[in-house]
């Protein structure tokens, strides 16, 4: 079942309430999440300094190893934009049914705007922009990462003070693996979930993409929420072509009021 984007609390169906409200409702997220709050998507066009680079390429361990301070600028670029932007109206209605239903927050986003917004239970798929750690010894990164106002092109990263290695975003680039814990916790909540919530993302990079179709395996009914069709809304149960922050907080209406 499809709805568009004049949908509101009233209208979701009785079946969408009463399987969030039967036990715990899970969301799974993706860039489209935090793009009202101004990050844009890894598939949106990107602006001047980086239109001529395919995120794609420099998201790779290979690319940090050939051009460490062509990525770490891309990265120091991406934090900067993190830190001037507010959760928006989608986050903050996540983190406002958290407190009163149980909740679980699954991110592919390297932001921390669930957080920000006041989420407590986040786990972050693909990393987190903000833990840095050297790329040859593995050690965290202790202390702040200044970001100058203008980022040039290219930076060089930071040394790690034990081995002398560049520091790296604490992220997960393509070819590398998850998170191993939080990956097999987003399986256990998908399988045990009463309702799924796919929110902004695409559902073209795997493995995450498939975690949806953990929940569809157990019978969990998943509801998407993006304004466009997308490698997952066939597996959906019911698809909501609207944003994330018109969507979540009529969701979150129709769950606490209904
Ligand atoms: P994508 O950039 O692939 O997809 C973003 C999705 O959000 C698209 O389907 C958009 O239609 C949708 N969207 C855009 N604006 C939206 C809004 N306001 N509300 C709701 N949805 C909106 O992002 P991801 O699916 O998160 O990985 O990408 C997955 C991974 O690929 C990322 O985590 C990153 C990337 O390369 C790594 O860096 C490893």
């Amino acid at each position: 079942m499809i709805f568009d984007d004049s949908t509101a609390a009233a209208d979701l169906p009785r079946e969408i309430v009463d399987a969030a409200q039967s036990g715990t409702v899970v969301v799974l997220s993706g860039a489209g999440m935090s793009a009202e709050s101004g990050v844009p998507t890894f598939r949106d066009v990107q602006d001047g300094l980086w239109a001529r680079y395919d995120p794609m390429t420099l998201a790779t361990p290979e690319a940090f190893a050939e051009r460490p301070a062509l990525v770490w600028a891309w990265y120091l670029r991406r934090l900067q934009l993190v830190r001037q932007v507010q959760p928006n109206e989608g986050h903050r209605a996540v983190a406002d049914l958290a407190r009163r239903h149980p909740v679980e927050v699954f991110t592919q986003n390297v932001d921390d705007l669930h957080e920000r917004a006041g989420s407590t239970r986040v786990g972050h798929l693909h990393g987190d922009l903000l833990g840095f750690r050297c790329a040859d010894c593995g050690r965290a990164h202790e202390g702040d990462v200044e970001v100058p106002d203008e980022v040039a092109e290219e930076m060089a990263p930071p040394l790690c003070p034990h081995c002398g290695g560049n520091i790296r975003p604490g992220i997960v680039w393509f070819g590398e693996t998850l998170p191993a814990d939080v990956f097999s916790a987003a399986e256990r909540a998908m399988r045990r979930a009463s309702l799924v919530v796919v929110v902004g993302t695409s559902g073209v990079v795997h493995p995450v993409a498939g975690l949806p179709l953990v929940a569809v395996s157990a019978k969990v009914p998943c509801l998407e929420i993006n304004p466009v069709e997308t490698e997952l809304s066939d597996w959906m149960r019911w698809c909501w072509r609207a944003t994330s922050a018109k969507a979540l907080p009529e969701l979150v209406s129709a769950i606490t009021t209904r």
